[in-house]
């Protein structure tokens, strides 16, 4: 089993905004900018906002989830985070673990790949709370790398994101990446559940497209 699945979900018709320009000719938002600092900026948005309302009705339904904001991560070439880290979920003082998340690149690209680390075991446990992105970060280097692909640009693919997660920037090329965040069932279920409900989905409308 992978870290990720190309689900063969289109996103062509997906965005509501040029995402570009919305986030660099404004790159400071209330609300809206999480991280901004000329070499990686990431932005949150309502899932109205940032995706057309059928696209975002056709897809909850397809999936049987509820999205309910998108997440823009853009990264200047060459810049390497230092950190991987696995989503969170603050709910009433918990950090409740974030399974999974729909994403895309905005360009093709076969250079850049996210990665993925093996779940942390030792002692080191560093909580980043900033504003609404609260995440779980470690050094990649006391993590070993267990897999890696580089992210569809016309498709979801759904991806792994309750174990250390980073992307390499190997390109000369910037990298702007979009994220879906949903809310429902499959959040509650473990990564080999909703992968494999997700593989189901796509077996089924594999076999109507034929
Ligand atoms: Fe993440």
């Amino acid at each position: 089993m992978n870290n990720w699945l190309e689900t063969g979900y289109p996103v062509d018709h997906a965005l509501n905004i040029d995402v570009k320009d919305f986030c660099l000719s404004e790159p400071m938002r209330d609300g809206i900018t999480q991280l901004w600092n000329e070499k990686v900026g990431v932005w949150q948005l309502p899932a109205e906002h940032i995706f057309k309302k059928q696209w975002l009705q056709e897809t909850n339904k397809y999936f049987n989830v509820d999205i309910t904001g998108g997440l823009i991560f853009y990264r200047t070439p060459k810049y390497q985070h230092p950190g991987a880290h696995t989503d969170v979920d603050p709910q009433n003082g918990v950090n409740l673990p974030v399974i999974f998340s729909y994403n895309w690149v905005m360009q093709e690209d076969s250079l850049n790949p996210m990665v993925w680390y093996k779940p942390y075991s030792g002692e080191l446990d560093s909580d980043v709370d900033q504003g609404s992105m609260a995440y779980k970060e470690w050094p990649t280097e006391i993590l070993e790398r267990e897999s890696e692909h580089c992210l569809s640009h016309d498709q979801i693919t759904m991806c792994r994101t309750d174990i250390p997660h980073n992307v390499d920037m190997n390109s000369e090329n910037e990298r702007w990446c979009i994220t879906a965040r949903c809310w429902g069932h499959h959040q509650k279920d473990p990564w080999q559940t909703v992968y494999e409900e997700h593989l189901c989905l796509k077996k089924k409308s594999d076999l109507r497209l034929r």
